[in-house]
């Protein structure tokens, strides 16, 4: 059955911005502070990864120090090792994330390390950060394809779930990376995973790269899983891949929930201004439908 409320993981800042050209670290502290006045009660706002690997998240410790924090809003971040716990910690990130792939060669591309060695990475990582009462989140990326091997076998995706959650992750989300998938698929994939991780410990973390992410989503949201992962404005893409495209668009996600019935707190039109204003400095303007339509109003 469908849920009737929503929660929504606004990944913009962190992995719709690790994607784009580098913006000033103001413009970053901006947005976030914007999302914070929206109903958004989760944001992902940073990555504390080496600076070699993603020279547009460089600066997160100073935007986790620089942001005006609300009460009752998650501040969270990735964190790939200790290093980065560490890093996250010394800023009062309010929880983190590991992430680990169901595809060997982009674990290896990404975190340059198998799949079985970045569990046992994130085991300390995992233990550490619950020792200092913080919470983690566990990503699986390529669950719908991997754009180094092709088709992603079921069993893996199962299996890296499963580690996560035993590992003590409270949720894992599910990732199409490159945004690949289609409806069934993305159904006979959460249905896979549901076998054996409950549906109040997933989440959904869709690309939009072949258009089908909200497709996707309300084929995964009948199946009873209620957090989304999206991006204000649709951000992402690769400045340097053309055709690559980002998470889904936060405000299309909304306005397709409030059409529904569905809550999630979000107040739309303030949703669609953070978003047009982030987009003042990057290049181009909102990578979602909704927010463009409103716009031309
Ligand atoms: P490595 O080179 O194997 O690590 O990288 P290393 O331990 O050998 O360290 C090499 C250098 O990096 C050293 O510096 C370390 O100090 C430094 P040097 O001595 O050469 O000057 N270093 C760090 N610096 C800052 N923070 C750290 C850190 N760790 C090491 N935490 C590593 C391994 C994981 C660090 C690297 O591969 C990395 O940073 N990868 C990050 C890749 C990334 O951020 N990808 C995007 C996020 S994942 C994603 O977007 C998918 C997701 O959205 C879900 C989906 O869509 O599917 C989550
Ligand atoms: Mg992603």
């Amino acid at each position: 059955a469908m849920p009737r409320q929503v929660n929504i993981v606004e990944v913009g800042p962190r992995d719709g911005l690790q994607n784009e050209v580098a913006v000033p670290t103001a413009a970053k502290v901006e947005l976030i502070n914007a999302l914070s006045k929206t109903g958004l009660r989760y944001i992902e706002s940073a990555s504390f990864v080496s600076p070699k690997w993603v020279p547009q998240m460089a600066d997160s410790s100073e935007i986790m120090q620089q942001i005006d924090r609300q009460n009752g809003i998650t501040y969270s971040a990735l964190t790939p090792n200790l290093k980065g716990l560490e890093n996250a910690l010394a800023v009062n990130t309010d929880e983190v994330a590991v992430f680990g792939a169901a595809s060997e060669q982009f674990s290896q591309r990404n975190i340059n390390c198998s799949i079985d060695e970045s569990l046992e990475r994130f085991r300390p990582v995992i233990e550490q950060a619950r020792a200092a009462n913080i919470r983690v989140r566990g990503y699986v990326s390529c669950v719908l394809g991997c754009p180094y091997q092709g088709e992603v076998p079921l069993e893996d995706v199962t299996r890296v779930a499963r580690q996560l959650i035993e590992m003590g992750c409270y949720e894992v989300s599910l990732g199409d990376t490159i945004g690949v998938g289609t409806p069934l698929q993305a159904a006979r994939m959460v249905k896979a995973v549901l076998e054996v991780v409950p549906a109040h410990q997933l989440a959904l973390h869709f690309h939009n790269t072949y258009g089908q992410a909200l497709a996707n989503i309300l084929a995964c949201l009948e199946l009873g899983v209620n957090t989304i992962d999206s991006a204000v404005a649709g951000l992402g893409g690769c400045p340097y891949a053309k055709g690559a495209s980002g998470n889904v668009a936060t405000e299309d996600v909304v306005y397709m929930l409030n059409g529904m019935g569905i809550d999630t707190g979000v107040d739309l039109d303030a949703l669609i201004r953070a978003g047009a204003d982030i987009c003042h400095h990057l290049g181009h303007g909102p990578r979602s439908q909704v927010a463009l339509a409103e716009l031309a109003k």
